[in-house]
């Protein structure tokens, strides 16, 4: 693919981002089957100001586009309504070379940057409603939090009625025309995108279209994928009705109870807990050994359940890998407050206890205040305490979830 590209959006806006058609995983998660783009674009006014930047290891290729167009030392304005690395990743390189560049973000992206740059850079923090104007355009920034960091935002150039809106309405999809009708259907790519980066803030992207659409914009550029010039309203809508799907799904309540187990002592201990739970009220629980599932079922059944126990041996003094594993499942932003419990079997000594429940801790969600650890083999008292903890944790979470809905 030609990756020296520059595409005109606009009379002022280009495109100066990169191709990069065999990225396999993003985010090491993420199968991008189509690779994908990381879009930037370049705003010619009397003050230049560019938006968003491009994964690091495209600099040399985005610095000679940049230099194709402008002096860099003119460069007044860099806009980043997200900073994860694949929008922020030259940014380092991009200051080096445009020393009276000043960074507009949000006091989010501010602190972020902090961390990835590692020493102070000029900024301005914006807020919902704020302007900047360079000569001729004016640039309007929109709150939109959460999509798909807590540091987003989306920004409109008023005049060229263009909305720059980062993750949101983008596809990772390479596709030299760039163009949303010169690419072919991209909608499955779409889609999944939206499944994955985007749905767990299902309930953010309704607020931020909700804000966007009294809008008249003519061309929404993303961060990833098409531009979309043709038909952004399909696209908007596709969000709007992904979101609200997900948000109507019934609320059912649900436990997780995700274990390994090495002599089938915490296996038999899950079962019991299972059925106390049960017994305490209109609770589904799925016990799930978790030892051969795949990453994608464990991580979908933890976004479905609002309660979840964790269950494993000790052995030699740690708990099993797969544990760990559904530790990475975990999004505090998604799972936070959902009710967490723990249990398992040990022989010597009981370090599984401690590591769960600060893991629990630590990820947000709401630990119920005592675990159930047993010494090898669990005979009838040991099951029976297992069943009255799966009780008291159905009870608690049927408690959590009406209190909930009361507030
Ligand atoms: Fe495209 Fe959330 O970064």
């Amino acid at each position: 693919m030609d990756n020296t590209k520059i595409l005109d959006i606009t009379d002022s806006v280009k495109w100066i981002g990169a191709l990069d058609p065999d990225l396999v995983t993003f985010d090491v998660v993420m199968e991008t089957k189509y690779g994908t783009t990381y879009n930037s674009y370049l705003v010619n006014d009397s003050e230049v100001t560019i938006i968003e930047t491009v994964k690091e290891n495209f600099w040399p290729v985005y610095e000679t586009k940049i230099r194709s167009l402008v002096d860099p030392s003119k460069i007044k304005y860099i806009i980043l309504n997200h900073t994860e690395p694949d929008h922020s990743g030259s940014l380092k390189n991009l200051l080096a070379i445009a020393p009276d560049a000043t960074v507009i973000c949000t006091g989010n992206a501010v602190r972020y940057l902090n961390e990835f740059l590692g020493s102070p850079f000029p900024h301005r923090i914006v807020k919902d409603g704020d302007t900047l104007n360079t000569g001729k355009n004016t640039f309007r920034f929109i709150g939109a939090p959460n999509l798909h960091w807590p540091d987003s935002m989306y920004t409109w150039l008023e005049q060229e009625k263009v909305l720059f809106s980062c993750d949101s309405f983008g596809a990772h999809y390479a596709h030299e025309g760039m163009f949303d009708d010169l690419v072919g259907n991209w909608d499955d790519a779409f889609k999944y995108y939206f499944e994955v980066i985007l749905k767990p803030f299902s309930k953010f992207m309704l607020k931020a279209i909700e804000k966007i659409r009294p809008l008249p914009i003519s061309i929404i550029c993303p961060g990833h994928g098409p531009i979309l010039r043709s038909n952004w309203k399909k696209y908007v809508d596709l969000s709007e009705k992904y979101a609200s799907e997900y948000l109507a799904l019934p609320q059912k309540n649900r436990v997780f109870i995700a274990y390994v187990s090495a002599y089938k002592n915490t296996g038999m201990l899950a079962g019991e807990i299972a059925k106390g739970i049960r017994s305490a009220g209109d609770i589904e629980v799925r016990v799930c050994d978790i030892e051969m599932k795949s990453l994608d079922e464990i991580g979908a059944q933890i976004e479905r359940s609002n309660g979840l126990i964790l269950g494993s041996p000790v052995i030699n003094q740690n708990i099993l890998l797969q544990i760990y594993q559904v530790f990475a499942l975990i999004n505090p932003l998604r799972d936070k407050g959902k009710l967490a419990g723990a249990f398992g079997s040990y022989g010597w000594s009981g370090e599984g206890e401690k590591i769960i429940t600060a893991a629990i801790e630590n990820l947000k969600l709401k630990y119920i205040g005592e675990s159930l650890f047993n010494k090898f083999t669990p005979h009838q008292q040991e099951l029976e305490k297992a069943f009255a903890y799966g009780r008291n944790f159905g009870e608690q979470l049927l408690k959590q979830i009406e209190n909930e809905g009361n507030n």
